[in-house]
């Protein structure tokens, strides 16, 4: 990578940022593409964030992605905020169009990404189990009714009201077409729900490195085979979760995709380009080579 006077600056804002697989993922595809960019990491604690946002017009950097905690934060930050990030009240990646910030969510078009891999949209069940209520659960919830035909989705979460809040909101966006319902995320509730849901995604950072002996769902009694699991965690590539969830016979793959494809349309929203996948693909699987919809190339 060749760094000179006229290299565009990219990156991410997290906190923390040191475990992100985003730099290395669009460094490659920044190679591929044969640009004079840099996508670089950025700590930047909660109570820094205006101050990051701010050194980001100020600095001219070009675009970042924003990862937990900050991306519902950073909303109220930006001039303009795209349609899809403002339903999620979530953002993902800011692009700095000559010093007008605007933010999108890509999250959402990684989800689809990843169902349609490895489901298939139009293949996809009645019902679906969302486990969390937080901004990785609002993107899937809004993706699943605005794009797919799912008639039914529950939304289980340790806190019963969150999960409450968000069915109803985003029921009312669905104005009708999709029955949303929030309840306590508990074995015996998972279990009721479970049993006529085809899909399963988990939205929570349980059983996320380093705490990869915790899981959302600690008994393997509730999956059984007719169940997909999508998990949104890569790191283990295999969750307890997904263990769980394939000894019972349950399809399952992990948020690889989810990561791949959101970061493809982050770049392509900087720069208009068509972003190299495959490349993308390949650098993550060879920092975290794991099993994912997508296979191999
Ligand atoms: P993100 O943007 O990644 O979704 P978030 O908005 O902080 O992050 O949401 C995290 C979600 O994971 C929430 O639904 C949270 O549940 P609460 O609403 O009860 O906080 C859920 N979560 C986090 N840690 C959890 C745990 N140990 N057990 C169960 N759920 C957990």
């Amino acid at each position: 990578m060749r760094i000179d006077s006229k290299t565009t600056v990219v990156g991410v804002i997290g906190y923390p940022v040191a475990h992100s697989l985003s730099p290395q993922m669009h460094n490659a595809a920044i190679q591929s593409l044969g640009i004079n960019w840099c996508y670089l990491p950025f700590q930047v604690a909660p109570e820094d964030l205006a101050k990051a946002i701010q050194g980001m017009r100020g600095l001219g950097i070009r675009g970042l992605n924003v990862t937990v905690p900050h991306k519902q934060a950073v909303v109220r930050l930006l001039d303009w905020v795209s349609p899809e990030a403002s339903a999620v009240r979530a953002v993902n990646t800011i692009s700095n169009e000559g010093g007008r910030l605007e933010g999108y969510n890509t999250d959402v078009e990684g989800i689809l990404a990843a169902l349609r891999l490895g489901v298939g949209l139009e293949k996809l069940p009645e019902k679906v189990v969302v486990l969390g209520a937080g901004g990785a659960a609002r993107g899937i919830v809004y993706a699943l009714t605005t794009v797919t035909d799912v008639r039914n989705i529950v939304i289980l979460n340790r806190t019963v009201q969150k999960a409450e809040r968000l069915a109803a909101e985003m029921e009312n966006m669905a104005k009708g077409k999709t029955r949303i319902k929030g309840r306590k995320l508990e074995t015996e509730t998972a279990r009721v729900e479970l049993r006529e849901a085809g899909l399963l995604i988990n939205a929570t950072p349980v059983g996320m490195y380093p705490n990869v002996n915790c899981s959302p769902i600690e008994v393997s009694s509730v999956f059984h085979p007719r169940l997909t699991l999508v998990d949104t965690i890569y790191n283990p590539k295999e969750t307890k979760l997904m263990r769980l969830a394939r000894s019972q016979g349950a399809k399952c793959f992990n948020g690889l995709d989810m990561l791949v494809y959101q970061g493809a349309k982050s770049l392509e929203i900087w720069t208009q380009r068509r972003a190299p996948v495959k490349v993308m693909k390949e650098a993550v699987m060879e920092l975290a080579p794991q099993p994912s919809a997508l296979g191999q190339f």
